[in-house]
């Protein structure tokens, strides 16, 4: 059965864990559905992990458009949620509604994705009217990097950590359907946790959530990007697949590739005729 929002929050209640990966391509995203995950994340960490771009701002709706249609179509049982990238809501209310409605029309996504807390709480109390399950990302704001200059653990102090609880019960009474929280004190998400009904998901947030994501290129050493404290890596695929990649170019460079099994045969009257008429005929 396919799972939706209603999923995430019956885990909440039933006190069982939330998973979340990052998906971007069908392929990866098909191993995960098929590996029980809860959730697909298309998340705008595309930009990076996928694009090469040195942070998620350059990221438009029409990458997360792309990219989310490809996960759509591997996800037989995980929800599809899919981020509203840098400047497809800062600027208005119609416009975060319109491109929530276009990953989901055009995106098939189930769920969206924004940044913010009680500056955005229109913005999602009006995606929420247009019945579209969102989810709030709060504490780190990687879309917010050029402001904050860097990616650091947010809610440290007193204000700081006020400030994310009360983002929080204002997202929730906005009507947002979960909560992201980014690398802030595992203390304080433990709070945030207790204090909200709507699940939270946390990435660098500690155990305490109510369920975990991770962008799998991270959790696979596959990014060379800079790595955080919080990514625990489940295999070490990227070496994994940089050795596959140099076996490859070796093999065929010493000619071991492709050997007779990877082979087509063809009739070798009719390749004796070919070679008559082409090698031998034509030069006499
Ligand atoms: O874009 C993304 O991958 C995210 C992470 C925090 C999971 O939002």
């Amino acid at each position: 059965m396919k799972n939706t929002i209603l999923t995430l929050q019956k885990h909440k209640q039933n006190k069982q864990k939330i998973t979340m990966l990052t998906a971007y391509d069908y392929t990866t995203a098909k191993l995960m559905d098929e590996s029980g995950v809860d959730c697909l994340l298309v998340g705008d960490s595309l930009g990076m992990v996928m694009l090469g771009y040195d942070s998620t701002v350059s990221v438009t709706m029409e990458d997360m458009i792309h990219h989310s249609k490809a996960v759509a179509r591997a996800a037989k049982t995980a929800l599809v949620v899919t981020d509203l990238p840098f400047m497809s809501y800062h600027a208005s209310v119609y416009d975060a509604v319109y491109n929530a409605g276009r990953l989901i029309q055009e995106g098939n996504a189930q769920a969206v994705k924004l940044e913010g807390g009680q500056a955005f709480c229109e913005h999602i109390k009006m995606i929420a009217q247009a019945s579209i399950p969102v989810i709030a990302h709060i504490g780190l704001m990687p879309q917010s990097v050029l402001a904050l200059g860097g990616y650091k653990v947010q809610g440290k102090d007193y204000h700081a950590a006020k400030n994310i609880i009360l983002d929080a019960l204002a997202v929730e009474q906005a009507g947002a359907a979960a909560i992201l929280l980014e690398c802030v004190p595992a203390d304080l998400a433990a709070l945030i946790s207790d204090l909200v009904n709507i699940p939270t998901i946390g990435i660098g947030a500690g155990h305490n959530c109510d369920g975990q994501v991770l962008v799998y290129q991270d959790m696979l050493s596959m990014y060379d990007g800079v790595s955080s404290k919080f990514v625990k890596s489940f295999a070490p695929i990227g070496e994994q697949m940089k050795q596959a990649f140099a076996d490859y170019c070796q093999e065929v460079k010493r000619q071991q590739f492709p050997d007779s099994i990877h082979e087509f045969a063809i009739d070798s009257e009719i390749m004796a005729k070919l070679k008559y008429e082409f090698l031998i005929s034509n030069k006499g």
